[in-house]
């Protein structure tokens, strides 16, 4: 097998070539964080950076008290902003709209005690999370499955001088051109952090699994299959290969034809997220990872947290805070099914000929249908109109046009609500219950930070009357 003889190789005299190549490399890329020229010795020592081989992290030796340093000494004093910065205009209406200002000083008592929680995700990373938005000043850290591609969006035609709608910038170039806070040294970043509007946005943490499981697992998508499959049914396979970037990994994993893994259950991904959380044996993902871990809402001094559950009102308060008459939201929100039919249509033909390998395009397309009712965009009275074979030769164009169609005959909006809602519900009771609670032990600090109902009745009190079998909703050939 290619792989046990590459590192058969690797182990011998080539190992210690290979690392000191390796942490040149590191070296080169990382100088910025590893030699900080700003400050006295004293402060060096505080803010030392090393490389911890063999993963290749960089970490401080506490990044805690970095992330203090973001806090001003009085946290309400923003005197010292002009009154027209964007930060002094959200801290301005948050303190006047009152679900607002409940929302923060809830959030100011949860995170007492928590200052120095920071999370598994102390290194490199973390500057990634942070969009800039250089004309108004803000910054955004995106939470993966909580609105990061719109927000990514809307930032980049704030900056823009000829877009204005969000959604003329199509999904796949939507991180090629958003502005990140990682080209910058850790200083300049703090100092950014301390100077601009800093906000983020939260969703329920199992809606947001949910979303996830949807969106990269049952969804055909084989890089997530290898992935994630992987990590959930043979861990053993892991640490030689994991380090890879993604597309040298997908290429090992074909040559060493590991199986398909496209029949991960909601259940084995539940337990995967508390494995995930909870040790240190499995590689964590930002699209299941904690939110709390991705933005540091302890640490940073957020001037609004935004939540999916409220997302048109939040949306209104930021434009209306800073006097942005861009947007109108209810256009924005028909688009945006538009937009996740286009997204869901075009993925499945880019990924067609790894798809096929795993399931045929007819399957693949049907999850997609069955997605989108899940997601209650369609109605699930509306059945996939095409046959096997016409399924073969199906392009992304016809799909959209066949969804929009369906989304045209489905019945209302209340309808398709409480469709959503018992999907959700429905989908939780394929979950043992004694998971559940694991899974909630182990995501507590993102129910306690952002004020999230931990043991929300609809899934808990139903599970326990009777279970649901995965295949009687997933399974699309039944
Ligand atoms: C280094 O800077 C810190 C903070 O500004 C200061 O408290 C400390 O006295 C300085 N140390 C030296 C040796 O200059
Ligand atoms: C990091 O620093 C804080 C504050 O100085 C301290 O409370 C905490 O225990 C430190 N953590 C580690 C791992 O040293
Ligand atoms: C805020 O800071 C300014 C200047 O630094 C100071 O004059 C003022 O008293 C402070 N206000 C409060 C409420 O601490
Ligand atoms: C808000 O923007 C409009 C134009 O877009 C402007 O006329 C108005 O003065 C602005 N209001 C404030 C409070 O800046
Ligand atoms: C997390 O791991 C510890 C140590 O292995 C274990 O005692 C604990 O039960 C685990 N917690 C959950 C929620 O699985
Ligand atoms: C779930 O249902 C399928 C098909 O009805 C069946 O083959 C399978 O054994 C069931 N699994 C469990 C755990 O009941």
């Amino acid at each position: 097998m290619v792989l046990c003889r590459r590192r058969r190789i690797f182990k011998g005299k080539l190992a210690g070539i290979g690392f000191v190549v390796l942490t040149i490399v590191v070296f080169t890329q990382y100088q910025d964080f590893l030699f900080l020229n700003c400050c006295n010795s004293t402060q060096q020592k505080n803010y030392e950076w090393h490389l911890t081989s063999p993963s290749f992290m960089i970490r401080t030796t506490n990044l805690s008290e970095i992330f203090v340093e973001v806090k001003p000494n009085n946290k309400n004093n923003i005197s010292i902003f002009k009154a027209e910065s964007s930060k002094v205009l959200i801290q301005t209406a948050a303190r006047t709209e009152t679900y607002i200002n409940k929302r923060l000083q809830k959030h100011h008592q949860a995170c007492v005690g928590k200052e120095f929680i920071i999370g598994r995700e102390p290194d490199r990373s973390i500057p990634f999370h942070f969009q800039v938005s250089k004309s108004h000043q803000l910054i955004y850290c995106s939470i993966e499955k909580a609105g990061t591609t719109f927000w990514r969006r809307v930032l980049q035609v704030l900056d823009s001088t000829n877009l204005d709608n969000p959604y003329q910038i199509k999904p796949l170039n939507v991180n090629k051109h958003s502005q990140s806070l990682a080209k910058e040294d850790i200083f300049r970043m703090l100092a950014k952090l301390r100077t601009h509007a800093v906000f983020m946005f939260v969703r329920n943490p199992f809606s947001r699994l949910l979303s996830g499981y949807l969106d990269k697992i049952y969804t055909a998508n084989p890089y997530y299959w290898a992935m994630i499959g992987k990590e959930i049914r043979s861990p053993e396979m892991n640490n030689a290969i994991m380090r890879l970037d993604k597309m040298k990994n997908l290429r090992r994993i074909e040559k060493t034809q590991i199986p398909c893994y496209h029949d991960i259950t909601f259940d084995e991904f539940i337990q995967y997220v508390i494995d995930a959380e909870n040790t240190t044996s499995h590689k964590r993902d930002p699209h299941f990872m904690s939110m709390y871990d991705l933005c540091k809402p302890c640490q940073i001094n957020y001037d609004f947290i935004g939540k999916m559950e409220t997302f048109k009102n939040d949306f209104n308060f930021i434009m209306g805070a800073l006097n942005i008459s861009k947007f109108d939201v209810n256009d924005l929100e028909k688009m945006a099914s538009d937009d996740i039919f286009l997204d869901v249509a075009t993925s499945l033909d880019e990924r067609r000929n790894e798809i096929v390998k795993c399931m045929s395009m007819h399957e693949a397309y049907l999850r997609s249908w069955k997605h989108m009712q899940i997601r209650g965009l369609i109605s699930n009275q509306q059945n996939y109109p095409y046959s096997e074979k016409q399924s073969q030769y199906l392009n992304p164009i016809k799909f959209v046009r066949t969804l929009k169609t369906a989304r045209s005959k489905s019945t209302s909006k209340e309808d398709l609500k409480r469709q959503k809602e018992q999907y959700f519900v429905d989908i939780f009771r394929t979950v043992e219950l004694k998971k559940l609670e694991k899974l909630v032990k182990v995501l507590r600090n993102d129910f306690e930070i952002f004020d999230y109902e931990a043991y929300p009745e609809a899934i808990f009190v139903k599970n326990i009357k009777e279970r649901l079998n995965h295949s009687e909703i997933f399974d699309v050939l039944r």
